[in-house]
């Protein structure tokens, strides 16, 4: 039974995240989504929202799981057993950031990385245009779920 854990921030989840989840869910028996506490920027929605969304989503898979972490990524995947880290590489700009993370976290734990690239069509996505996006009235469709859109606008009213 091999654990993938996937980490981010998903302040909020894009369906480019659950892109990737649903990739991982395909190559994995169990899949930790792996929301961590305190991204480096204040996020708009607490941790519990953060998981409470990805649950929603999750609950689609029998194998797909979401919690939050504090801490090293690494301590909270070998506390769940977990195996393999999973994270998704979006274009070339993504990768020399996520090969840094992976040799750290690989020298700090052993555990190791796998990159899964997402779909074309969710390539230019980010949480944090999604938050410009949202906050200046935009459209989101095509780019979130409608309860994460649901939540925006009420977070931007
Ligand atoms: O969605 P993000 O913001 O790109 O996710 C970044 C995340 C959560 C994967 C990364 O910041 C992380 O692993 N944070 C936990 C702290 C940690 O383990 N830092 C060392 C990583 S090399």
């Amino acid at each position: 039974m091999t654990r993938a854990v996937v980490p981010g921030s998903f302040d909020p989840p894009t369906l480019g995240h659950f892109d990737v989840i649903t990739r991982a869910a395909d190559v994995f028996q169990e899949v930790l989504i792996a929301v961590v506490q305190n991204p480096s920027k204040t996020p708009l929605f607490t941790a519990e929202e953060r998981v409470a969304m990805l649950r929603d989503v999750a609950a689609e898979w029998s194998n797909v799981e979401a919690e939050a972490f504090e801490g090293l990524l690494v301590d909270f995947a070998r506390e769940r057993s977990a195996a393999v880290i999973v994270k998704g590489l979006r274009a070339m700009s993504d990768f020399e950031y996520e090969l840094q993370m992976a040799q750290m976290n690989h020298h700090l734990s052993g555990v190791h990385t796998l990159f899964l690239p997402t779909s074309p069509e969710h390539a230019y996505l980010s949480s944090s245009l999604v938050k410009d996006v949202a906050r200046l009235g935009g459209s989101l469709d095509g780019l979130v779920s409608a309860a994460v859109a649901a939540q925006l606008k009420e977070r931007y009213s």
